[in-house]
């Protein structure tokens, strides 16, 4: 019997794990990560030579060789689930086969892998598949923008559109937000840390409270639909006195993501879009890390039945390559030819995987089994939260999950709630990274464990890596509460 075969969840691998080689290790069976010298020395070498800003390998101590579907391998033969996906971006599993093939012919034909923002018949598809991704009432009067690849440089485009548009100069973003890390789009963040030793970032930002009803941390009341931040918000946009003058535009996700997994009430969506409307302000919905399926939808804010003025686009978009765009209405359209520019905005590779990325989420309805997989998730995590005492919310939409980690034990409170659990959620981090399980962490205090796989997870995946998850938490317990 190989590895493969004495692992005890054997049955309920998929074929997808029979096409990496040399596997020493399954998913489930508890490694010692400084037992792996091959990793080890992968990353030696890597902090002697990159950046000290570098931040996955602290937490996720493997170099990786392989990966297929929801799997990775590491250089040592190790596989974890990915419960990661590149942040999201490789909403159908690592190498997936319409990928792949999307790949092989581009370079069959020689076609041109870069083209600025020239047309090609790779990205007229391509452009007609984001459309019919779109909700059509938006998609009818719709504008795209090709931005450098990345979500962050979509977000500077936006600034600019709406700045330009309006003739107004500043913005307004929501407290947990996050739209990127380049300087105008670190200035619209919530989270302090990365931002407040960076002189000069771009003024004129105010923060609005986004309604997080676990802990209601702004009003500190119940407010079940979010009313008082659509209160506090409507009163400083129609008071002549407010201080602030009237943005250029308004940015929001549906559902925070590096935030905590934190969803937006749907009528608060609502009301959101209904003052922006009365008041002439662009909303803009960054759907960066939510879009494509991952939310249970299409997209997070179909949720709420609303049609923002602009969406902001990309990790899946581009079908596990760098792409982001820009998607508004046309009515915005006044800013003159190069007002923005990069070179990588005409990847055509990204281009022809994204188109059968999208494609083959759009035919499969895979924002459906999203939604399906999403409230397995739920069910077996509440199941874990029952035997252990430290989960205090679960939360979000989709495969877009968090796990908020609390000490129920200091007698400590936060906003009402029982304080949160960083070195905790830390740990649980590392026991799940022991036992095979790649998951992502973020949320004030990084005290939020965040669910993000392949949207092609099947329902065996979801239970297994649900039980790593339950053996990972009640190590991690037993330890940081010895140890508090
Ligand atoms: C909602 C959202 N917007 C923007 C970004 C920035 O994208 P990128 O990291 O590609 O610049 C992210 C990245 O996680 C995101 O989650």
């Amino acid at each position: 019997m190989n590895v493969l075969e004495k692992s005890p969840n054997f049955q309920k691998f998929t074929k997808d794990i029979l096409s990496l080689e040399g596997i020493t290790c399954m998913p489930g069976t508890l490694r010692n990560p400084n037992n792996a010298p091959e990793s080890k020395a992968y990353l030696e070498r890597q902090a002697k030579s990159e950046s000290n800003a570098r931040s996955y390998p602290r937490k996720l101590p493997f170099a990786l060789k392989q990966a297929k579907g929801i799997y990775l391998k590491d250089v040592d033969g190790q596989v974890y689930y990915d419960c990661l996906s590149g942040a999201g971006a490789i909403a159908l599993g690592h190498n997936h086969k319409v990928v792949q093939d999307a790949i092989r012919e581009q370079l069959e034909q020689n076609m041109p892998m870069l083209t600025l923002d020239i047309t090609t018949p790779v990205k007229e598809a391509f452009v007609t598949e984001i459309m019919n991704c779109l909700p059509k009432e938006f998609a009818e009067n719709a504008k795209i923008q090709f931005c450098s690849p990345s979500g962050a440089d979509a977000v500077e485009a936006t600034i600019k559109l709406v700045k330009m548009a309006t003739g107004r100069r500043g913005m307004m973003a929501f407290q947990g937000g996050y739209h990127g890390m380049t300087h105008g789009a670190l200035s619209l963040m919530g989270n302090l840390g990365a931002k407040q030793k960076i002189a000069g970032l771009m003024s004129e930002v105010n923060f609005l409270p986004y309604p997080y009803l676990y802990r209601n941390a702004v009003i500190g009341t119940e407010d079940i639909d979010g009313q008082c931040s659509i209160d506090y918000i409507e009163n400083l946009l129609t008071d002549d006195e407010s201080g602030v003058p009237k943005p250029a535009g308004i940015i929001l996700e549906a559902i925070q993501g590096e935030g905590g997994k934190i969803p937006a009430p749907i009528k608060w969506l609502q009301e959101i879009r209904r003052i922006t409307q009365e008041q002439d302000i662009p909303l803009i919905i960054d759907e960066v890390q939510t879009g494509f399926g991952r939310s249970g939808k299409m997209f997070a804010f179909e949720y709420a039945g609303i049609i923002p003025d602009i969406i902001v686009l990309s990790k899946a978009i581009g079908g596990s390559l760098p792409m982001a765009v820009v998607v508004y209405n046309k009515k915005y359209d006044t800013w003159g030819p190069g007002s923005h520019a990069g070179t990588f905005r005409g990847n055509q590779l990204g281009m022809a995987t994204g188109t059968a990325t999208l494609k083959y989420i759009r035919e499969n309805n895979l924002a459906d089994n999203a939604a399906k997989m999403g409230e397995l998730f739920f069910k077996k995590l509440r199941e874990v939260q029952a035997i252990t005492s430290c989960i205090g919310d679960i939360r979000g939409k989709g495969l877009m999950i968090g796990v908020e980690i609390v000490n129920t034990k200091s007698g400590f409170l936060q906003h009402g709630k029982p304080e949160r659990f960083e070195k905790l959620s830390r740990r649980i981090q590392y026991e799940c990274f022991c036992r095979g399980l790649v998951i992502e962490i973020g949320g004030r205090q990084s005290s939020v464990l965040r669910f993000m796989p392949p949207l092609i997870i099947n329902a065996d995946q979801v239970d297994d890596i649900c039980s790593i998850f339950r053996d990972a938490v009640i190590a991690a317990e037993e330890i940081c509460y010895a140890e508090n």
